[in-house]
């Protein structure tokens, strides 16, 4: 349904399409990014890819249009990984594109058997995410209240982890 290819600043005018406002902006990428978005914010954040940063675009298999973005950052001496900066094009939302983009970032994150666990972030009232990132198996670790105020609004944040899945057993002979 949806491959992933490395995020490149040729895709950043697309993304800036899917993001409308200050508060789509910080729903998406936490503090990281100030509205309005512009493509040299997005440039500094594509430099930042490296073996320790991995930062893709998802792309419908059989058109080739870009629906989805992720994100991530790997802590090898903690065995551990942060997923970020999750987001689906607007107009392709609610019909599997975030789980399948996802499915496909965890493994690639779980793939090598280093690393024994994928955390996240995500604002306690983004039901969308956290229903999203539950149905992947994520769990709640903590709820750090009040880290942002948006117009006056407190926003609190949820910090998920997800372990490593435990290996297939032997195959059936
Ligand atoms: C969160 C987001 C990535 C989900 O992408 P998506 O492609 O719509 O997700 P899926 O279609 O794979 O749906 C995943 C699950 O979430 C549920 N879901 C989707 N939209 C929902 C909504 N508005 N409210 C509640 N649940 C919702 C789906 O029903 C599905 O659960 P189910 O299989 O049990 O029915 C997308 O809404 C988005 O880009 N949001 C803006 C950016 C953002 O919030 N990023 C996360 C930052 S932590």
């Amino acid at each position: 349904m949806v491959e992933l290819r490395e995020f490149a600043l040729t895709d950043a005018p697309v993304l800036m399409t899917w993001i409308d406002g200050a508060e789509a902006l910080l729903t998406w990428a936490g503090p990281a990014f100030s509205w309005p978005l512009d493509v040299d914010q997005l440039a500094a954040y594509a430099a930042e890819a490296s073996g320790q940063r991995r930062i893709w675009t998802a792309v419908q298999h059989d058109s080739g249009e870009a629906v989805g973005h992720a994100s991530l950052r790997l802590d090898p001496a903690h065995s551990s990984a942060r997923l970020g900066r999750v987001l689906v094009a607007p107009s392709a939302r609610g019909r599997g594109v975030g789980t399948a983009m996802l499915v496909k970032v965890l493994a690639s994150a779980f793939d090598t058997g280093e690393l024994e666990r994928v955390e996240l972030g995500v604002f306690t009232h983004n039901a969308a995410a956290v229903r999203l990132y539950e149905r992947l198996g994520f769990a709640c670790d903590r709820v750090i209240r009040d880290v942002e105020h948006v117009e006056g609004r407190p926003w609190s944040a949820m910090q998920m982890s997800l372990a490593r899945p435990a290996p297939d057993g032997p195959a059936a002979t």
